[in-house]
């Protein structure tokens, strides 16, 4: 078992579908043991998109993810961090498959109505810096 931190983001929460999004996620048989509303502050964006805050698509991102509230979660379950990533479908708009979350929710690559941790490291990370 492990866990990994998930975020709905603002456009899934502007366009109601977050109970389709957790329907999944519970079909699945993962088990969301926290969950949080939050409106996101350009501090903890900067945080938490360090690695990506240079590039020409920021302003976009950060602007989008401030435009309404998130809901933050902790998921657990078998290989939580990749089962998840799976589930939710590649980053970019072009490649997420239909049968995904992103595949069949997403209007772009910056609206793509979820975030997952990447690695099991950096899960610990996120879960820190949203639920402290
Ligand atoms: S990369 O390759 O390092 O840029 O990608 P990644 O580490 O996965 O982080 C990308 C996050 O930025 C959001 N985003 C975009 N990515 C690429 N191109 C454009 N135009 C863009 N706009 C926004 C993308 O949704 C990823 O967000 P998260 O929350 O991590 O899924």
């Amino acid at each position: 078992m492990s866990r990994t931190y998930i975020m709905l983001k603002p456009d899934a929460i502007q366009r109601k579908l977050a109970g389709k999004i957790i329907e999944r996620i519970e079909s699945k048989g993962y088990v969301i043991t926290q969950i949080k509303v939050m409106q996101l502050e350009p501090a903890v964006l900067k945080e938490h998109y360090a690695h990506i805050s240079d590039k020409p698509f920021y302003p976009a991102l950060e602007s989008y993810m401030m435009s309404g509230p998130v809901w933050g979660m902790i998921v657990e379950g078998e290989n939580a961090v990749q089962g998840m990533r799976q589930i939710m479908g590649a980053t970019k708009f072009e490649e997420a498959l239909a049968g995904t979350i992103r595949g069949d929710f997403a209007t772009s690559t910056t609206k793509n109505v979820i975030h997952g941790s990447d690695s099991e490291e950096n899960a610990e990370i996120e879960i820190k810096r949203f639920f402290g």
